[in-house]
Formats: structure tokens, C-alpha cells, sequence
């Protein structure tokens, strides 16, 4: 079955491709990267799409984890990034049941562009599956998108508000918050960027 959320990206794989490699991982996550472990640890990026950022953490020396429900974004990121050691899975949000079935725990967490296809009924019940893979110390980044939502795709407006709110619940500490522009410059469209920490 289909991951909520995934609708309208495999049909526009062959474009979003090309995008999503064309940004840099550092200018993506440059408000957050002195969070990030310096040290070698468990990453794992759900909604990973391509595996950009996935990549350039698996060469920083980190061990990766990619989950990505599109086999389309999914297929193509194991073929580019084959030099890199992605463990890759095939696996959606709210539920993850593969990713839950492994019971491992991670010291990074990335939610890059992905909380927005969830409606509140799936954030509720996605937050504490995800909370419950981070490891003591981890940390969890997302961004969230703002705006007019692309034809064919699923999205809700969701605000940071919630978002830290469903994550101290689950023992997550708000440890930064952000706005920003659209990097790729679209008309309407902006971002929230969150850092939580699970207390060591
Ligand atoms: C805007 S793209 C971002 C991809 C990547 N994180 C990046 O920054 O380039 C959103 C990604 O979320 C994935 N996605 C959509 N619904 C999902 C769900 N329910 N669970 C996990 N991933 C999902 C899509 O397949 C797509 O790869």
C-alpha cells in the first residue's frame, strides 16, 4: 500500500530527481549543522527522497539509514549514491513498521521536507514512533513547509507550535527554531525549521 503522503512524487521522479541533488546538503541544514554529532554515529533520514543528505553523511563517516516510501526517489538514490553504505528502507510514515520492526535507535534523526504530508490524526500517531528511535543524547531536525502545495501532492499546513508540542510530549526538547525562505525560491512558499534533543 501506497504511504500517505507520497502521492504525486513518483509520477514526477525523473524532475524531482535532478532538484533535490542540485541542493547542497551544508545549505540545506546550515542552521543546524553545529547540532549535528561531529563524531561517527547512527543517522537515519526518513523521507530521505534521493538520499542527498543521506549521502553526505554516510561520507562525514556516518552509518546511514534511509526510509523512503517512493520507490521511483528510492530506486534512483541506491543507484547514485551506491558509493555510500545507505542501509535503505522501504517504509512510510505514521506508522514505519519495517523501521519499528528493527528496534534500533539513531543519534540523528532527519525529517527534511516530510512532517507536511502527515494530517494531524497521522502527526499524533507518527511523533511517538519517531520520539521512540532516538537515542539518549540524539537529536531530531525537521523542516516544515509553508504554503500553496503543488498539484497532485498531499499536504496540511502545519505549524512549529504543534509540532513542539507533540515532540514534549514524547520527551523532546525544543533546541532551535527557525524560519526561512524557500531555497528554491518558489512563489508563497517558506519553512520552519525545528532541532529537539532527547536528554541524555
Ligand atoms: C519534499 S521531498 C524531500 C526529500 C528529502 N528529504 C530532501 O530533502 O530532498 C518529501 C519526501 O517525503 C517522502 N514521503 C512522503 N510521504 C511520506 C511518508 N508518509 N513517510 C515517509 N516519507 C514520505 C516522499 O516520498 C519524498 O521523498
Amino acid at each position: 500500500m501506497r504511504a500517505s503522503g507520497t502521492q504525486g512524487y513518483g509520477e514526477a521522479a525523473a524532475v524531482l530527481t535532478e532538484e533535490y541533488e542540485k541542493l547542497d546538503f551544508a545549505r540545506v541544514h546550515r542552521d543546524t549543522l553545529h547540532l549535528f554529532p561531529q563524531s561517527p554515529c547512527r543517522v537515519l533520514d526518513i523521507g530521505a527522497g534521493t538520499g542527498r543528505d543521506a549521502a553526505a553523511l554516510s561520507r562525514l563517516g556516518h552509518r546511514v539509514t534511509a526510509v523512503e516510501p517512493t520507490a521511483e526517489l528510492r530506486s534512483f538514490g541506491e543507484r547514485a549514491h551506491a558509493d555510500c553504505a545507505i542501509a535503505w528502507l522501504d517504509d512510510g510514515l505514521p506508522d514505519l513498521p519495517r523501521l519499528t520492526a528493527l528496534n534500533l535507535e539513531y543519534d540523528l534523526i532527519l525529517l527534511t521536507a516530510v512532517w507536511m504530508h502527515l494530517d494531524a490524526t497521522e502527526r499524533a500517531r507518527a511523533m511517538p514512533l519517531v520520539a521512540a528511535r532516538v537515542a539518549p543524547g540524539g537529536l531530531v531536525v525537521m523542516s516544515l513547509r509553508h504554503g500553496p502545495v503543488p498539484p497532485g501532492r498531499r499536504m496540511f499546513e502545519v505549524t512549529g507550535d504543534e509540532t513542539a508540542g507533540l515532540a514534549a510530549a514524547c520527551g523532546l526538547r525544543l533546541v532551535h527554531r527557525g524560519a526561512r525562505d524557500d531555497m528554491r525560491g518558489r512563489a508563497g512558499v517558506h519553512w520552519t525549521y525545528l532541532g529537539f534533543a532527547r536528554p541524555a
